[in-house]
């Protein structure tokens, strides 16, 4: 709990590691009830989320696959961040049950770039899971089924997120502050 510094800029507590614990399981019962019978397929996107997956996964109780996708977005030519490709994902994904785990839904261009590359592999379902969203960020129409909180627009770090590659290791979650 507290203030920290990353850079030149300053943090204050924001989510606690036990409320995002709590938030976690919910959500992973959630899943667990919903694709009981089921063999899903969930799809981590690096780096952000390595830690809520493995927090969530640790609380799934489905015969399940995991797999950590990278994604690269155009340099030099495009300011606009968007993402361009998907890296590392080598599975079958015909027919399957499909949980994208993803640590954060700001303006929601990257969940719609994913959704849109993994339907392209026929699978059965897709759905997203995400540790955080600011649904004042949202740009676009996206069916978020998993969420863990809910945040104001404001810059956060921890918990896999991070501000200039710093702050990932944090397990609260922390926001800007002057
Ligand atoms: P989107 O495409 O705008 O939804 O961007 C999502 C990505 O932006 C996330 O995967 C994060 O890497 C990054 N991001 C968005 N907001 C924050 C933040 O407050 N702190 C750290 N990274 C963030
Ligand atoms: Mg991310």
């Amino acid at each position: 709990m507290g203030i920290i510094r990353i850079k030149d800029k300053k943090f204050s507590t924001f989510i606690t590691s036990d409320k995002i614990k709590s938030q976690t399981a919910r959500v992973a019962q959630e899943i667990n009830r919903d694709f009981a019978g089921s063999t899903p397929v969930f799809v981590a996107i690096l780096n952000g989320s390595f830690m809520f997956a493995a927090d969530l996964l640790r609380e799934i109780s489905l015969p399940c696959e995991i797999h950590f996708v990278k994604l690269a977005s155009y340099t030099g030519t495009k300011s606009t961040g968007s993402v361009h490709e998907m890296i590392g994902l080598h599975a079958d994904l015909r027919g399957r049950d499909v949980i994208i785990i993803e640590d954060i839904v700001d303006s929601g261009l990257t969940m719609q770039f994913v959704t849109k590359m993994l339907a392209e592999r026929s699978p059965r379902s897709v759905s997203i899971c995400t540790l955080l969203l600011k649904p004042g960020n949202l740009q676009v129409n996206l069916d978020i089924k998993y969420k863990c909180f809910d945040i104001p627009n404001d810059f956060i770090v921890g918990c896999g997120l991070d501000y200039d590659g710093f702050g990932r290791n944090l397990k609260d979650i922390y926001t800007v502050t002057n």
